[in-house]
């Protein structure tokens, strides 16, 4: 390490993991949530997270756990925190992947819980 890139692995809720490779610091990739966040990433790799108000830090549906490299994240603003406390099953690692930006020092393993696809299928019918 040493030159920003990082590895994610993306648990995803049929339990599978979805492996992918980052550079910290780069610009918006996927144009939605705060550039280089795990939303941000995710999305532009093709891995489906829930971002029902386009990654504003309004829904609490881009709800994930970050199971490990937690310290390497950005600290929760308190926007996010109060959005977090409106989210479904939060744990004291969960985070908004729209606001979590990490600085590429560690890898990252982020949980993508269950009930994030189960919203995705209701609001899609
Ligand atoms: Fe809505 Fe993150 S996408 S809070």
């Amino acid at each position: 390490m040493g030159d920003g890139s990082f590895q994610i692995t993306f648990i995803m809720p049929d339990g599978s993991r979805r492996v992918v490779h980052a550079a910290a610091g780069e610009d918006a990739l996927s144009g939605h949530g705060r550039p280089g966040s795990l939303l941000d990433i995710a999305l532009s790799q093709g891995i489906e997270i829930e971002h029902a108000c386009g990654g504003v830090c309004a829904c609490g549906t881009c709800h994930v756990i970050v199971r490990r490299g937690a310290d390497s994240c950005s600290p929760p603003a308190e926007e996010e925190e109060d959005c977090l406390d409106e989210a479904y099953g939060v744990t004291p690692q969960s985070r908004l992947a729209c606001q979590c930006v990490p600085d590429g020092t560690e890898d990252l393993e982020v949980e993508v819980p269950a009930w994030n696809r189960n919203l995705a299928r209701e609001r899609g019918g």
